[in-house]
């Protein structure tokens, strides 16, 4: 059976026949018990909606969140659910986060929501909250336990005694490479929920877990980068089978420590260069990942785009759908023992994947 899938031209057909019977739905493989419990979900990130003045806002950053929503009601079958991964707004104002959420709401189906750092630091997550609910909460669907972390927070001195203003510290936290910055970290109060959540779970209970920075350590100086990773990824240790997703490197990153597989969302704003391609500073770019070649500047979409998840056996499989470039999967493979590439992962395969048209 042929499990080459593409999401693209599956949209593009779907627009004229909805509902046709030779949809390419191979890579849905029968592994749960029933094959009615496979099911899918849709995961949009980082978006950075930013205001001008009044009611103008960045038209390019408006574009990529627009188009998402368009594509994700496309969708048949329909995503159970969609994941927005954070960084909704750009400078966490109300005026953002509203505009994010009109947007976002044309959506057809429910949304979750992640707290990313450009969603926080102005009023820290006051009237977030107040539009998508908790910032950390968990969830069961179909036969697998789903838990939300704000992993964005940080030392309370940093964030609570250090700044002139409300707009001062937000504008510290949104820079790259800003000595005056500050690490992200999940912190004792939510790790005591996560244990205790995690209490209830059977330890053969797929985990999949949305965070906004990454579980795992891969650049500080751009906070690709939680400080207490290892105490968060300790909590998920016992459990046979979790996926980590995340957003905010705007990238294809895929990786896997001990049973947690990590995957990263990219984002419908704009593409973060690889750490590896900037700087000499330590990085721990996971060797697994294919990267994606530089984003072409005559392409103002290009690099972005959103991601289409299956739940497949427990173990999640992301669909990349990039604006203006080939789409790509990145799927935990049983054999290897860790998510892959399914084009582009042997080395003699890697023929820039980034294909414009
Ligand atoms: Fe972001
Ligand atoms: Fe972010």
């Amino acid at each position: 059976m042929d499990i080459k899938y593409d999401r693209r031209s599956f949209i593009k057909t779907s627009t004229v026949s909805v509902g046709a019977a030779a949809l390419p739905l191979t890579m849905v493989e029968l592994a749960f018990a029933k094959p009615s419990d496979n099911f899918t979900f849709a995961y949009i990130s980082d978006s950075h909606i930013q205001q001008i003045k009044g009611t103008q806002f960045v038209r390019n950053w408006d574009r990529g969140l627009i188009r998402a929503v368009a594509e994700t009601n496309l969708l048949t079958p329909k995503p159970d659910f969609i994941m927005y991964g954070g960084d909704l707004a750009q400078m966490g104002s109300k005026p953002e986060l509203d505009h994010g959420a009109e947007i976002l709401s044309k959506l057809n189906g429910k949304v979750y929501h992640v707290m990313g750092e450009h969603d926080y630091y102005l009023d820290l997550g006051e009237y977030w909250s107040k539009l998508f609910g908790k910032q950390y909460y968990s969830f069961n669907h179909k036969g697998v336990h789903f838990v939300v972390l704000n992993s964005i927070l940080t030392y309370d001195e940093w964030t609570f005694n250090r700044w002139l203003s409300a707009e001062q510290r937000m504008a510290e936290m949104a820079g790259l490479d800003n000595p005056n910055g500050s690490p992200f970290m999940v912190g004792d109060k939510q790790r005591e929920w996560l244990k205790k959540d995690l209490a209830k779970v059977k330890k053969d209970t797929p985990i999949v877990v949305f965070s906004h920075s990454p579980l795992q350590k891969i650049y500080k100086g751009w906070n690709f980068w939680t400080e207490d990773a290892e105490q968060v990824q300790a909590l998920l240790a016992p459990f046979d089978k979790v996926t980590v997703f995340y957003g905010h490197v705007h990238q294809i990153q895929y990786n896997q420590i001990g049973n947690i597989a990590f995957t990263s969302a990219m984002a419908t704003a704009w593409p973060w260069p690889y750490p590896q391609s900037y700087a000499q500073a330590q990085q721990l770019l996971p060797k697994l990942t294919v990267q994606m070649n530089r984003a072409d500047p005559f392409f103002e979409r290009d690099a972005t785009g959103w991601q289409f998840i299956d739940v497949n056996s427990g173990r999640a499989s992301a669909t990349f759908n990039l604006y203006n470039n080939t789409t790509r999967t990145v799927a935990f493979d049983p054999q290897a023992g860790h998510p892959k590439d399914q084009t582009y992962q042997d080395e003699d395969k890697r023929i820039s994947p980034q294909m414009h048209y």
